[in-house]
Parts: structure tokens; sequence; C-alpha cells
């Protein structure tokens, strides 16, 4: 690999988030329609140098194996044994501890990049088990578009293009750790479950108004417990005229769905000045 390679890595939402029960694993058995957006990381891959070395525009992201994406460096330069020297540069945009997946779509456009870039040549179904051993979120980073997701998240669907959703995202100045939120969630407090089905139906109709109203994650009540700023983030999305507003994954990330690109850049005008982490996103297809 000469020259450097430049990979986007974007964010996800889910749309709709469902908890079946607790495995033996210890993990959560899942049903989530996961899609990307156009909120992206930037990754820089460029070989040289001594070992995996992480920077980064973000002072407080880590810069050693803490770090996903340095994680799924090591995983194929020691499986391949690569030549050692590679410079990983992670231009920031997702915010982080967000529920949007920011580490993990790092990590699987570095997995991507290394396999491009070093001529690895591994298909796609062994990246997503590479992906798997690295967070359960990697899988679909790796395939991206809009999948629905089982499992812990790796038993992937992908889905047809729906419609363009329209979307401003705001994430309150908090961060909510995945693990602690699995931890407090109680299967039998769930009182409005997604129906997979009914969404899905929708999405297939591209009908935004019944896409909408089917987007629900059951593990809004328990974040909103440790964060409160969820529930206003959506009352004001609510006020400025979204279709439905939904918390994204296990939080604090609140999104809100606009009817137009129009509705949704005016309510973007009036929450970015409420809060500092606020974008207008659209969804992103595997094609764009
Ligand atoms: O797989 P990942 O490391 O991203 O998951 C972070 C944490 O989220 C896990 O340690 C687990 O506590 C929780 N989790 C879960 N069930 C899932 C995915 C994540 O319980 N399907």
């Amino acid at each position: 690999m000469t020259e450097p390679l430049v990979i986007a890595a974007p964010a996800k939402i889910n749309l709709t988030l469902n908890v079946l029960g607790k495995r033996a694993d210890g993990y959560h058995e899942l049903e989530t329609v996961m899609q990307q957006i156009s909120l992206a990381d930037k990754i820089y891959l460029q070989t040289g140098g001594e070992g995996i070395r992480v920077t980064s525009n973000c002072p407080g992201l880590p810069d050693n194996q803490d770090n996903l994406a340095w994680q799924a460096a090591q995983l194929l330069t020691a499986k391949f044994s690569l030549p050692a020297g590679l410079h990983i540069f992670i231009e920031k945009n997702i915010p982080i501890g967000a529920g949007l997946a920011g580490g993990s779509s790092d990590a699987a456009a570095v997995l991507r990049g290394i396999n491009a870039g070093f001529g690895l040549g591994l298909p796609q179904d062994e990246l997503l088990e590479l992906g798997l051993a690295l967070g359960s979120d990697v899988p679909f980073c790796l395939l991206g578009g809009t999948a629905l997701a089982r499992g812990r998240g790796e038993i992937l669907t992908p889905l047809p293009e729906g419609p363009c959703l329209e979307m401003v995202l705001v994430k309150p100045d908090y961060q909510l750790s995945t693990a602690e939120i699995y931890r407090d969630f109680r299967l039998d407090r769930v009182q409005d479950p997604p129906d997979n089905a009914a969404f899905l139906e929708a999405w297939r109709k591209c009908d935004i108004i019944a896409v909408a109203a089917q987007m629900k994650n059951v593990l809004e009540t328990v974040s909103i417990t440790r964060c409160p700023e969820i529930s206003a983030i959506k009352q004001q999305l609510q006020d400025l005229g979204a279709l439905h507003t939904l918390m994204s994954g296990s939080g604090p990330s609140v999104v809100g769905v606009f009817i137009s690109r129009a509705e949704a850049m005016s309510a973007w005008g009036i929450m970015r000045d409420r809060y500092r982490e606020s974008y207008q996103v659209s969804s992103y297809n595997r094609g764009d």
C-alpha cells in the first residue's frame, strides 16, 4: 500500500429496536432495523512507521488498543502477517458514546481498507465474521444501507432502498454505556415493542408516514431514566414538526424524521442553537 487510503465510515441509527430476550452468552437477542446515515467519520490509512498508530482530530478518543479501529488493524495484521507499521488517522465527525456505532463504523472501515489496500481478497462473509469479533454493530457497518438484524446484530437481511429519510439528529451532552443500558433493561417492563413486520411492509411501500409510525426502540425508556434530556429533545423535535422521534441504539442520540429536507433544515436551524451536537442527516444507501 503506497498511497494513503481514505475510507468513509458512516454512522448508523436504529429505525426499530426490539429485544427478544437475554442469551446464555450474556448478550441480548435483538430484532432491529439498522440504517446508515450521511453523518460519517473519515479514516486515513497509511503504511509506515512502527506498529499500529492511531491519531485523530478528537482529543478524547483512545489512541491505543481501546480503540476498535486499532483492534481491527491488529486483527488483520496478526492473522495475515502483514508488514508492521500502519498509521490510522480518524477524522471524527460522529459523536462518541451516542448510540450511533461510530467506533464500530471506524473498525469496519479499517477492515475494508486493509482488505483492499493489501489485496487480501477476503470475501464479505469472512469480513463480517471478523467484524463480529470486534463488536455487535461491526457486521452491519460492513454491509451498509438498510438491514434487518437479528441475533446479537450479526444475522443480517439487507433491505431494499426505502423512502429517503430527512432527519435532525441531536445528541445531548451526555454519554451512555451500551453495556449499562442493556444491564438495566427488563423484558417484563416493555410496553410498546416495535412491530417489525408492519415496519417492513411500510418500508417496502415507501410509505413514510407508516414507516415513521412504526419507529420504536424498547431501550428508550431505560435510557431516559439515566438521561431525561432525551425526552426533552423528543418533545422539542415534535414541537418543530417532526413526523416521529426516536432514540438510536442505547442512546442518548435522538432523531426526528421530517416530511422534507426543507422542514428538517428549518428545525435544525433552531436545534443547533440549543444543542452543540445537532446535525441535519439523511438516510444513506448502499449505492451512495
Ligand atoms: O458487542 P458490543 O461490544 O458492541 O456490545 C457492547 C455491550 O452491549 C455488550 O457487552 C453487552 O453488554 C451489550 N449488548 C447486548 N446484546 C447485544 C449487543 C450488545 O447485551 N445484542
